[in-house]
């Protein structure tokens, strides 16, 4: 730990200690006296007291917004949900119109409110105090609501996730043979949780009278218009190898895919699917993805989000080459029926 005295108090390092407390992310929102909708993104919301309700905030002296809600007889808080990093970022900029194109309701005072969020808190102004460089909003809630969307976080001058730990004392289990695999090692939560959960898909490929290497290749296929045996190979690492030309193969033969004209330049025949692959794919990987919200549901539905980034960054870490396929996907979007 370094130390710092106030004597030599260095700004930069002050703000770095104080990002070490995680916070959630607000937008604060009123009305100014001409009706224009204003608002900002905050993390100084804390709560102050029960009852009487009260919640406090700070605003910079340096804010455009200061002036509105100098005089502001109401205004709102906002708690972000998780998905809602963008609409952080569209309050944190100065001034601007942040509220064009927005979805917004009225609430007390008409001051706006925006949708989609962890909780909302309207208020009305109880005191101001002022702090330094910041004056202290402190406000009587006259009415909230919430719901069990998961928030977003704001740490060391980023955003996170917050999520769920489990309970204090369950440890995880060791096998056996001292040593060997305990049930929190990575390849073992994974490899389960996949096929546990593949085995909920794989009645529907039954169903389809497609194979794991067939359904595999098919999705793919929905990845770009036309997949050269390459794409193929780099996309079914690991998965599949030499099988992947098996099954590329029999879904040629089942009519689901055809060979297509290859980009000049590219070596060895490309691959698309067909009007009727298209048409598997998209039922098969429906059901997929109902399997997937029932999955998700039992989870939690705030968990997901996080499960997900966790898993992409994972993704990340050990196949860097997976994005290319999906980027490639994005320059050749296959038009929607
Ligand atoms: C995560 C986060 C938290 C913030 N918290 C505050 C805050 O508590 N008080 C504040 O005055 N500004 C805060 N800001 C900065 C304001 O959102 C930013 O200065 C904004 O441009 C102010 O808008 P305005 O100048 O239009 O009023 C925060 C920014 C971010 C990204």
């Amino acid at each position: 730990m370094s130390g710092h005295s106030t004597a030599a108090f260095d700004a930069a390092e002050f703000r770095k200690a104080l990002g070490s407390f995680a916070t959630g992310v607000t937008i604060i929102t009123t009305r100014a006296p001409d009706g224009t909708p204003m608002g900002l993104t905050a993390n100084s919301f804390n709560s102050v007291s029960l009852s009487p309700p009260l919640v406090l905030w700070s605003l910079a002296n340096t804010s455009m917004s200061l002036a509105a809600f100098r005089v502001a007889p109401y205004w709102a808080v906002h708690v972000l949900a998780t998905d809602q990093e963008e609409l952080s970022a569209r309050f944190a900029r100065r001034g601007e119109s942040k509220f064009a194109g927005l979805d917004i309701e009225s609430g007390v005072g008409g001051v706006p409110l925006l949708k989609g969020c962890s909780a909302r808190f309207q208020c009305r102004t109880a005191f101001q105090y002022e702090g330094g460089d910041h004056v202290i909003f402190l406000g009587e809630v006259l009415a909230f609501d919430r719901n069990e969307a998961a928030p977003l976080v704001f740490h060391g001058g980023r955003y996170a996730h917050a999520t769920r730990r489990d309970p204090l004392g369950v440890k995880p289990r060791s096998a056996y043979l001292e040593g060997s695999f305990g049930d929190d090692f990575l390849g073992y939560l994974l490899g389960r949780s996949h096929f546990r959960m593949f085995a909920q898909i794989r009645r529907h490929l039954e169903e389809a009278h497609l194979t794991d290497q067939e359904f595999y290749v098919l999705s793919s296929l929905t990845l770009k218009r036309a997949m050269t045996v390459r794409d193929l190979d780099a996309g079914m690492a690991g998965v599949l190898d030499e099988n992947s030309h098996r099954a590329i193969k029999s879904l040629v033969q089942h009519g689901l895919a055809r060979e297509a004209v290859a980009e000049a330049g590219v070596e060895g025949p490309a691959y698309e699917l067909t009007d009727a692959g298209r048409e598997a794919a998209l039922r098969v990987i429906s059901a997929a993805k109902a399997v997937e919200s029932q999955v998700l549901e039992r989870l939690g539905a705030g968990e997901a989000p996080v499960l997900k980034s966790l898993l992409n960054r994972l993704l990340g870490v050990i196949d860097p080459e997976s994005a290319a396929l999906w980027d490639a996907s994005a320059e050749s979007k296959a038009p929607t029926p």
